[in-house]
């Protein structure tokens, strides 16, 4: 005992924790040695010369000189292996110390093989197609001179009014955490000196996708007990995966904006968690304190550092205002170390100082970016990500040979393929979905008509088109435009319509407060409904879309997000039936807005509603249902599954031990098949209300026609713990409920008891 307390004496004194005093690294400490309080302070900036998407209102002024000064840790939007050479050589040749450049890059879904949005990826609940997305945008950037990536985004967000929720992986915080897992082991790979593997960023720590009234950058409030229940489990998921970095978020919690939370970056990040890389702020959010109300420049920097906030992105308060906070004593130069150590330790990590040009082979792009393969990737993970919606008399999948009406504004259309955040994408290169239906269906005959304007609204469009063109408002009136698609729509078997949100309808700071198809459109879609000849709706999308009258039309609905690259070959690909759909939706879609926020994981209340029929005094609303329009977890297949056999082996679970649950299904339909098998559990009665369903597992299963299977998830009491509003990880004893499923609005079936 007395041996003990001496130690942690010694360690305390020299103020090192005994496990960072193993990991140091020799090389780092010896030029930390070597480095004034100024050259510290330099390598805690992050600035860009303005070639990536500038976000906030400042791009960084004379970079190259900032460089020679030794005032740049890294920068961003600088890529390819020339320019990032060139980079490098600035630091290298001009700077006193010699020291590389981190090389930052947002690669959100996909390099330059743009694969669906995230949210999308997520319905495709396949964590090795993540995985191996993650692996193919890693070796496309770090091609192109890339080594550090602000991805993934794994913020949960339960508000599709927010624009982001394109960007994540929907509601839920054990898939999330599970897809947060496979995008960091995609980029990061098990070897990040490895040059074909870069440091993966997980973001925007935290809470952002809780904004209030689903308004970019608003502000957030919540209890602890639902941050770490539901909120904060995929960041820490990707902690535990070994995520080399950590980006704060715009908005505070507990009134503390996160890029100057003491108890977010340090307690609960480093301390509980255990992180041991380095923390960048997002894109000014430093500064962005000044108008949170939290003080002046040199305040708000002095209240990051201090917080654990290791580097500033672009905004210089820390180059400019840190050195002065030292001398008066705001600011410790050790905490100055401490943040420079992380960010060598993470060039260290890349192997940058063994050879600072290991991401700037110029032999790579050509061999690396955009191959087939990679783009035959992006088609089957686009493929997979589609959720079919609605089937209606069995009109998917269509002929190869029909007579086809291809209708609607983004039936013909390179700028909104992409979808949001995909600036190192080239729409130009994408694949529209005419151009696909002719490449699967060489034989059919398809007529093209554009038929409506995404949106007719000019004032709406132009702050949708900031970054290009996305909606396109014709020179024909409206009521031309339909009438033209009539008339195609007269001649043709079969009608499929491409209908819905332009790209930059979602994404960062494209929140709406309507999410319904726009009024354009509907026109539309209801006149193709009313034809009579049978109607597809492909829908895209970055958000779940209020659709309730579009689901009552007498059509098929296939939801494709924006699938990327390779958009049209994929969108052929499962409406002509060679790959049959599914995904299944991460995100609940609601009747209408007001029912926002809604989500399958809701904590009980004291009086709910037994039934859909309104009841006075209880919780439901006067002119909608509780229910949403579409569940979590929900998705149609061309072919048919049924659950049978969900069993439990063991009706107690005791500590240590394990019990596994089954359920087998069987392909019933005429097609072969893909299906998603969800279990879900209630916690019956528990110290804090508990959800009133929790996914605990999930298994994708092929199942030819006919065939059945037995899928079987085990569980431990470790899967079933929660948070108290002590902030204690526990389980509590008592009865579970349970079921399989292939959607989360199953009836519980089974029930096991904890001891
Ligand atoms: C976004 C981040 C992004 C950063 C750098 C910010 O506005 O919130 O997600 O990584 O810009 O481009």
């Amino acid at each position: 005992m007395r041996k003990i307390n001496l130690l942690v004496a010694v360690l305390f004194v020299t103020g090192l924790s005994n496990l960072q005093a193993q990991e140091r690294i020799p090389e780092v400490e010896t030029l930390l040695e070597k480095m004034t309080l100024e050259e510290k302070i330099g390598q805690l900036n992050l600035l860009t010369p303005g070639g990536g998407v500038a976000t906030g209102s400042v791009v960084s002024e004379d970079v190259e000189a900032k460089i020679k000064a030794g005032n740049v840790g890294g920068v961003f939007g600088v890529s390819s292996p020339e320019r990032v050479r060139q980079a490098q050589d600035i630091a290298l040749k001009n700077s006193r110390l010699k020291i590389p450049l981190l090389i930052g890059s947002d690669v959100i879904h996909g390099y330059k093989t743009t694969f669906p949005i995230p949210l999308g990826l997520s319905a495709s609940w396949d964590m090795e197609l993540i995985k191996e997305t993650a692996q193919i945008a890693a070796k496309e950037a770090t091609a192109d001179g890339i080594n550090w990536n602000f991805s993934p985004m794994v913020d949960i967000s339960r508000d599709p009014r927010w624009g982001r929720v394109a960007e994540g992986a929907g509601e839920d915080p054990f898939l999330g955490s599970q897809i947060a897992k496979a995008m960091v082991e995609g980029y990061q790979g098990d070897n990040l000196a490895n040059p074909e593997t870069m440091i993966s960023t997980v973001k925007h720590m935290a809470l952002y996708g809780a904004s209030e009234a689903g308004r970019d950058y608003n502000r957030v409030d919540m209890s602890r007990a639902k941050m770490f229940n539901e909120y904060l489990p995929p960041y820490k998921a990707a902690v535990d995966a070994g995520v080399a970095s950590v980006m704060t978020s715009f908005n505070d919690i507990d009134g503390v904006p996160a890029s100057g939370n003491k108890w977010l970056l340090t307690d609960v990040l480093r301390e509980r968690w255990g992180f041991d890389g380095f923390v960048v702020s997002d894109y000014t959010s430093v500064n962005e304190m000044i108008a949170h109300g939290m003080g002046d420049l040199q305040a708000v920097s002095a209240l990051a550092i201090n917080a654990g906030l290791d580097m500033d992105m672009v905004g210089e308060g820390f180059l400019t205002t840190l050195k002065k906070s030292v001398d008066e004593g705001k600011v410790s130069e050790e905490t100055i170390t401490t943040a420079a150590r992380r960010i060598l330790e993470a060039k260290h990590k890349l192997g940058l100082f063994d050879d600072p040009y290991r991401y700037s082979d110029e032999s790579r792009p050509e061999t690396d970016i955009l191959t087939e393969e990679n783009r035959a990737k992006a088609r089957e993970a686009a493929t997979k990500s589609f959720v079919l919606l609605k089937k209606h008399n069995n009109t998917l999948p269509i002929s190869k040979n029909a007579k086809i009406a291809l209708i609607g504004p983004l039936a013909n259309n390179k700028n909104n393929m992409l979808g949001t955040w995909a600036p190192t994408g080239d729409q130009q290169l994408s694949i529209p979905i005419l151009e696909g239906f002719k490449n699967v269906a060489p034989n059919a005959s398809i007529t093209y008509a554009k038929g409506a304007n995404i949106s007719d609204d000019a004032t709406f469009a132009k702050k949708v088109n900031v970054f290009g063109p996305r909606i396109e408002i014709s020179e024909e009136s409206p009521e031309q435009l339909l009438k033209e698609a009539m008339t195609v729509v007269n001649d043709a078997d079969v009608v499929v319509a491409v209908v819905g949100e332009a790209s930059e309808m979602s994404g960062e700071a494209a929140s709406r407060t309507e999410i319904s198809i726009p009024e354009s459109q509907k026109k539309l879609i209801r006149e193709l409904a009313a034809s009579g000849k049978p109607v597809v709706l492909v829908l895209m999308s970055g958000r779940p879309l209020t659709i309730p009258e579009e689901m009552e039309l007498p059509v098929s609905i296939l939801q494709v997000w924006h699938p990327g690259v390779e958009a049209g070959n994929a969108v052929a690909d499962v409406v002509f039936g060679d790959y049959n759909p599914s995904g299944k939706l991460t995100a609940t879609w609601p009747v209408n807005v007001g029912q926002i926020p809604i989500y399958y994981g809701m904590r009980r209340t004291g009086r709910p509603a037994a039934s859909e029929d309104f009841e006075k005094f209880k919780s439901n609303y006067l002119d909608a249902p509780n229910a949403p329009l579409l569940p979590f977890g929900y998705g149609l297949s061309y072919t048919e599954f049924e659950y049978s056999n969900v069993n439990v082996n063991n009706s107690t679970l005791a500590e240590g031990g394990s019990i596994t649950i089954s359920a087998t299904v069987r392909n019933t339909g005429n097609y072969d098949g893909e299906e998603v098998v969800q279990l879900y559990t209630h916690d019956k009665v528990r110290s804090i209300t508990p959800p009133m369903k929790e996914l605990k597992g999930f298994e994708k299963i092929f199942l030819k026609k006919g065939e059945s299977k037995t899928v079987t998830f085990e569980i431990t009491t470790e899967d079933l713990k929660f948070y108290n509003n002590e902030e204690d990880f526990i389980f509590e004893p008592g009865e579970f409920e349970f079921f399989v499923g292939g959607s989360s609005d199953n009836e519980f079936t089974g029930s096991f008891t904890v001891k």
